[in-house]
């Protein structure tokens, strides 16, 4: 078994007790424990000498130990447990009569771990995610360069809601697992390793303001004080100092790259390259077209951008069922969440005979069809329909991008 040895959990005693169990269980998104039955929740608080109210419902003490994770990526400690994270444990779904015979305190339990659950599905392995993999490996391998030599960059740029951010903090946490278990969890010089840093950015972004996050994901208490001048050098001290590879940087899309601040910004994430020994995964949406690959030089001057010829580009489509490979990839995806509906009355292919419709109400966006899966099972426990026939669906909002397409 691994653990990670020095950092306490962020957010108290119940998210280590999950981070601890959970760990143990499987480092695999994709590995879905098999359903543990009822009684086995209920003598495991026994054997805990766990307290009477838990031990008489169950559903309590999964979301003690499986509710939702609160933690923030964009701080290390955060970020660690989302490493540590591993799959909910997965609990049988029960018949009607079943659920007739809980108490109300357990029905509304038991409905509330339905809810985590639903909102909580694993990441599926979409042709678009194993492309974006595939892409994130090869530039990886000039990793292997030596200090003096630059490494490549990538740069996941696409339309919003596509999984962007999903796919590369996945890929950061398995590159993060695969390090500690070959490196251990000390450097060398025997500081905690943290292989990889998330960064996400906000909104009039300054160079100052890059370097903060920076620091303030390493937890380094200059980073409200140092000058601007400092920063900078801190924030490499850290990257070498916790022999971090891989850096990620979210939302790019909130630097306007033909600004002079912008500018500015682009020429200090190229500095930033030179000077740490990481490979930088850029994402954003509409990146091209704000001219990151061209610094915001003018069009004559483009060609001298390094940028361009630094970074390589990847992008992510929404699911289109024109084709039988698209529909067979649709279908595929839809069964996934299928399998791991928690409702009374749910029948194979009560997702996949709507296909058509949910790709109608959603045009194959990752995040609106999470949305609107999520809240049909939420308004079949609601409405003890429990299970997702065509007037749920259609009496589900979505968001409002998914709403103007299909009705428009
Ligand atoms: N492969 C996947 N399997 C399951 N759910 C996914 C997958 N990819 C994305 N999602 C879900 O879709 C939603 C949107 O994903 P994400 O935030 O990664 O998109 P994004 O492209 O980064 O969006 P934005 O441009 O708004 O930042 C999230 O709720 C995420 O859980
Ligand atoms: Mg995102």
């Amino acid at each position: 078994m691994t653990t990670l040895p020095t950092w306490t959990s962020s957010s108290g005693t119940t998210r280590s007790a999950r981070t601890t169990a959970a760990w143990r269980c499987s480092t695999n998104e994709q590995d879905q424990p098999s359903p543990i039955p009822v009684g086995s929740l209920e003598r495991r608080t026994h054997e805990d000498g766990g307290d009477d109210a838990s031990s008489a419902n169950p559903w309590a003490e999964w979301l003690t130990l499986h509710g939702t994770s609160r933690y923030s990526l964009g701080t290390k400690r955060g970020w660690i447990d989302f490493v540590n994270g591993a799959p909910r444990e997965d609990f049988a779904t029960l018949s009607r009569s079943e659920m007739d015979e809980l108490d109300g305190e357990s029905l509304v339990d038991y409905n509330e771990v339905r809810g985590v659950w639903h909102a909580n599905a694993p990441v599926i392995k979409t042709p678009q995610l194993q492309r974006v993999n595939g892409i994130f490996e090869q530039v990886l391998a000039s990793s292997h360069r030596d200090g003096d030599s630059l490494r490549g960059s990538v740069l996941l740029d696409s339309l919003p809601g596509l999984g962007k951010t999903t796919a590369a903090t996945r890929f950061g946490r398995t590159f993060d697992r695969r390090q500690r278990r070959r490196y251990g969890h000390l450097t060398a010089y025997g500081s905690p390793r943290l292989p990889v840093a998330f960064i996400a950015l906000t909104a009039n972004m300054s160079l100052k303001n890059l370097n903060q996050k920076l620091l303030r994901f390493y937890d380094h208490p200059a980073a409200g004080r140092a000058t601007r001048a400092e920063l900078g050098d801190l924030a490499v001290d850290c990257v070498a100092t916790a022999e971090t590879r891989l850096i990620i940087l979210d939302d790019l899309h909130f630097i306007n790259f033909n600004h002079r601040n912008g500018m500015d910004l682009s020429n200090h994430l190229k500095w930033l390259a030179n000077e740490m020994p990481a490979t930088f995964v850029y994402v954003g949406v509409g990146l091209s077209q704000k001219q990151f690959f061209d610094e915001g030089l003018h069009h004559s001057e483009a060609a001298y951008a390094q940028t361009s010829r630094r970074a390589t580009r990847c992008t992510m489509a929404p699911f289109n069922i024109k084709t039988d490979g698209g529909m067979r990839a649709w279908v595929a995806m839809l069964q996934v969440f299928e399998g791991r509906i928690k409702l009374a009355d749910a029948q194979p292919g009560c997702l996949t005979e709507q296909a058509q419709e949910i790709l109608r109400r959603t045009q194959g966006y990752m995040v609106s069809v999470t949305n609107l899966i999520d809240r049909a099972c939420s308004l079949a426990i609601s409405t003890g329909a429990e299970t997702i026939d065509s007037r749920i669906l259609a009496s589900v909002v979505v968001d409002n991008a998914a709403e103007d397409a299909s009705t428009g």
